[in-house]
């Protein structure tokens, strides 16, 4: 999407519809025009004291307005915060689905008490959130419906132009690499891969000068990662582990990025119901958060951090030689497991890149991010991520992020007793834990490849895809959830 900034007179800009503001206490700067639509709807007792307002109307010609359409946002009477404004640009998007609309002048409602360069950002990322659609795949008919996107969008303000820019540019580059892991995780099993993964991270590579390291299975066998392998013995996909660097120079990483990258979770052997199996080719939506990350350092280029990404990719499938019940592996660091359920795959393949990664970047912090557990969606249903980890101080700063980015995550505790659900008769550790927990029984599992590292472990399962709607979030599919929230923890990050 093209974005811009100007200080003429929205009325008079050019465009294919001109959007405005309005919060119940104030809306004195407003074109009279569009204040005499207000009053008329008022009038009639609607619009703007409900929150969800909208009005839109196209201007007769003597009223003088450069487009043909305009569009009024409520705001409600309320406080307000980064989702008000982030709520609104998705309904900006939303709106311009049903219409043909695609240069957009937006009026920025500067006489509010709100940070100026904040409405620009959080404008910006619900607008183009909201703009998302995936339709790679649809064969487009002749007397279908044309579905409308926005693809030009000017903000008119009249001061402090230099920062508002800026904040645009953040809005937009948060949306658009959350977009991108939409895109990734919307593509079906059958067009993306582990070798597909594997092919992004290095064009990111290429594209942002950022080392880039992918192991195949035979390098995976020399250093006898057996849980990646493990899993991936059931299908004829061969796996991969992708490591990609956004360095500044420091010796030292400051944060390791490991996504789950399982392309498609079948159960193997211990074969899932087929209700609703489709879905679990989104079982990859931590692997394209953290790769979706890279992509926006690469844009972004901040000094204050440098990033290591580690994505182990496998699809988890019952062929002939896939890993049965009761089988003994031994994962990367040496410890031995006892499958209960090839089910539980996503933590043996997280285990191996976890102990893996941390022996060879020796970050300060590790997070990963996974679609783990049903369970967590008992637990915080679709509308908070579930949190695990060795450290307050990190978990302070991953929920100050979650709320600032609308994508907020909670704090389950880890400990012994947890732990101990993991025993096995035959092997140190199985991969399962009985007595329910499954949610921490798998935190805890992971929890055993981190040594002394500061760690935190995010189980999107419940908002990676049919995440709680919003203006911004469709209601089904992928919701590119962790990829601002990390980058807001990333662009927080004191070096
Ligand atoms: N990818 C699934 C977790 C999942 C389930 C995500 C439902 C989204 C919706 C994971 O690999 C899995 O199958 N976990 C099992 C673990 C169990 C066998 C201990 C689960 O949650 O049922
Ligand atoms: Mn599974
Ligand atoms: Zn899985």
């Amino acid at each position: 999407m093209n974005i811009s900034t100007t200080t003429n007179d929205p009325w008079r800009c050019t465009a294919d519809m001109q959007v405005y503001f309005v919060h119940d206490s104030l809306q004195t700067r407003l074109p009279k025009a569009v204040l005499s639509q207000i009053e008329k709807v008022r009038q009639a007792g609607d619009f703007p004291s409900c929150q969800e307002g909208t009005l839109s109307f196209y201007p007769e010609s003597e009223q003088g307005c450069a487009a043909s359409r305009v569009l009024v946002i409520g705001l409600g009477k309320g406080n307000l915060n980064g989702e008000t404004f982030r709520a609104a640009g998705g309904r900006i998007a939303q709106k311009v689905k049903k219409i043909k609309a695609a240069k957009i002048v937006a009026a920025l409602p500067e006489e509010l008490e709100y940070p100026a360069q904040e409405m620009s950002q959080y404008i910006v990322e619900g607008l183009i959130l909201g703009n998302y659609q995936f339709s790679k795949y649809k064969t487009v008919e002749e007397d279908d419906e044309p579905h409308n996107l926005i693809s030009e969008l000017i903000i008119a303000a009249s001061d402090v132009q230099g920062e508002i820019a800026a904040a645009m540019k953040r809005g937009l580059i948060g949306a658009e690499s959350a977009c991108q892991a939409r895109d990734m995780a919307n593509e079906p099993g059958n067009h993306w891969t582990a070798e597909d993964f594997a092919v992004y991270a290095r064009k990111l590579a290429a594209e942002f000068d950022m080392p880039c390291k992918i192991l195949g299975k035979s390098e995976l066998r020399k250093l006898k990662m057996g849980g990646l392998l493990g899993v991936n013995q059931g299908t004829t996909a061969p796996p991969r582990l992708i490591m990609l660097e956004y360095r500044t120079g420091r010796q030292v990483p400051a944060l390791m990025l490991v996504g789950k990258g399982l392309t498609f979770d079948s159960g193997g052997i211990s074969l899932k119901p087929s209700a609703g199996m489709q879905d679990m080719k989104y079982d990859m939506c931590g692997g394209a958060a953290v790769l979706a990350v890279m992509a926006a350092l690469g844009r972004e280029r901040p000094d204050n951090v440098d990033v290591v990404a580690v994505v182990p990719a496998t699809d988890n499938m019952p062929g002939p030689g896939a890993l049965k019940p009761g089988d003994i592996l031994r994962q990367y660091n040496g410890k031995t497991i006892e499958i209960i359920s090839t089910d539980a795959e996503g933590r043996l393949i997280l285990a191996d890149a976890l102990s893996y990664g941390i022996k060879r970047f020796k970050p300060e912090v590790v997070i990963d991010l996974a679609t783990l557990t049903g369970a967590v969606i008992v637990g915080l249903g679709h509308h908070t991520t579930g949190l695990m980890s060795n450290d307050d101080d990190l978990v302070q700063r991953l929920c100050r992020a979650g709320e600032q980015s609308a994508e907020p995550v909670w704090r389950l505790p880890l400990g012994k007793d947890y732990s101990k659900q993991l025993k096995s008769l035959t092997a140190d550790l199985k991969n399962v834990g009985d007595k329910g927990a499954g949610t921490i029984t798998a935190g805890a599992f992971l929890q055993e490849f981190i040594t002394d590292t500061k760690w935190a472990h995010l189980d999107i399962a419940g908002t990676a895809w049919n995440f709680t709607e919003k203006s911004y979030v469709p209601p089904k599919g992928p919701s590119g959830v962790g990829v601002r929230l990390l980058l807001e923890l990333i662009r927080e990050w004191q070096p």
